[in-house]
């Protein structure tokens, strides 16, 4: 049976983070996988995670099963933090999944089975797992425009153009903040522009929230969300993992908005059957973690402090960055780093010049140009942008 295999194409991200692994070189510089990192290149863990985690080994008494859609309450804190407390007349339903791929995946699952021969529309800079999670579900892409190449910043007409192409029973991938991988993320006026756009096709967004409060205050970055729900359908697939450095805990959420009690019902009943047939269970102790996090005032507090540190380092390396490109290249071409928001950023390499930095000078960039603004810390910084100037002159 095996001999008729032929292997997968490998994933860019993780394949860039094992070859910066291997790599023996001491001066390198990892700017890859979405993994925040501290200015001693460390991931560490909340303290109001570790503080959390506390409490329920203390109080926990059994690790039998929760349910096929997870824990209740992790469903309420998280759709609340997202959305506020549901308003008369919406109606939730909420799966708890295996990280925010698997909420995707299961957002996506969903929405094939109510529409078999469904098109899903993916920004043409993306998340590049979003095209392979669409495609191994067997679903038909396309791709709306979203970055202009000459000033990376949102082609607005391009985006509204293309979106109001969709049709009812299509899905639109939306990212809910923090771009990845162009930190580039629609002004209120063009958040209401996709929102209409969405009300007169009748398609249905699929948003990805996996970098909640990176750009702004978790409130604050769930602008684009809330809008968004007040469409009579939507789909979020939220992630836990950076948000509360919860990575290997495998934290997620998929949290669909239908027209009505009955739709919510049915909804519900396929979301129980989509963590059937794949897990069973979903993991329960980062959910749990996260639910004892939102549901205690103290805590709360301390993780949107965490969380708000880590924001102004980014903040802080976006600007650090961006004032050592303009000296080195006399140019203010990378000002909108300081605008643009999260982790990521692209700066106009393409493939030559991603291998050039690799292979010369030990910097790992993904794809055409994605950077991890985590690894711009004062002490790579002049080193980074040394090798960029080069590069790009
Ligand atoms: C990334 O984009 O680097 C992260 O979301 C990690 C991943 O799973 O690819």
């Amino acid at each position: 049976m095996f001999e008729r295999l032929t292997p997968t194409d490998p994933d860019a991200i993780l394949a860039l983070m094992q070859a910066f692994q291997a790599d023996p070189r001491p001066g390198k510089v990892d700017l890859g996988i979405g993994v925040w990192r501290d200015a001693d290149g460390r991931t560490p863990v909340f303290s109001a995670v570790k503080r959390a985690e506390k409490r329920i080994w203390k109080r926990q008494e059994t690790k039998t099963y929760v349910s096929f859609r997870g824990d209740a309450a992790f469903h309420e804190a998280v759709s609340n933090l997202l959305l506020g407390p549901a308003t008369d007349g919406q109606w939730r339903a909420a799966s708890a999944t295996t990280g925010g791929t698997s909420a995707v995946q299961t957002a996506l699952t969903l929405a094939r089975a109510a529409h078999p021969d469904l098109r899903v529309w993916i920004p043409a800079e993306t998340w590049p797992n979003h095209w392979v999670l669409a495609r191994s579900l067997g679903l038909e892409t396309r791709s709306f425009a979203y970055i202009d190449p000459d000033t990376q910043e949102i082609d607005r007409a391009g985006l509204l153009r293309d979106l109001d192409r969709a049709q009812a029973g299509d899905v639109v991938l939306l990212h809910a903040c923090c771009h990845n991988p162009t930190g580039a993320d629609p002004d209120a006026e063009l958040q209401a522009a996709i929102v209409a756009s969405l009300a007169r096709t009748g398609a249905v967004p699929v948003i990805d929230c996996a970098y909640l409060g990176f750009g702004a205050t978790p409130e604050e970055d769930s602008a684009f969300l809330r809008r968004l729900s007040t469409l009579p359908e939507v789909l979020i697939a939220f992630s836990g993992s950076k948000s509360f450095g919860l990575y290997r805990e495998r934290v997620g959420l998929c949290l669909a908005l239908a027209d009505g009690p009955q739709a919510r019902d049915v909804v519900e009943n396929h979301l129980t059957r989509i963590n059937r047939v794949t897990y069973s269970f979903p993991p329960d102790h980062g959910a749990r973690t996260v639910t004892e996090i939102l549901g205690d005032q103290t805590l709360r507090t301390e993780w949107q402090d965490e969380l708000g540190s880590i924001r102004d380092a980014i903040t802080t390396h976006r600007a650090r960055l961006s004032e050592a490109l303009r000296m080195r290249l006399n140019t203010d071409r990378f000002d909108r780093l300081t605008r643009q928001k999260g982790m990521f950023a692209m700066l106009p390499l393409g493939e030559a010049r991603v291998a050039e930095l690799r292979n010369a000078h030990g910097i790992y960039i993904v794809g055409a140009g994605r950077i991890n603004m985590a690894g711009v810390t004062e002490e790579t910084c002049a080193t980074v942008a040394d090798a960029l100037a080069t590069v790009l002159r």
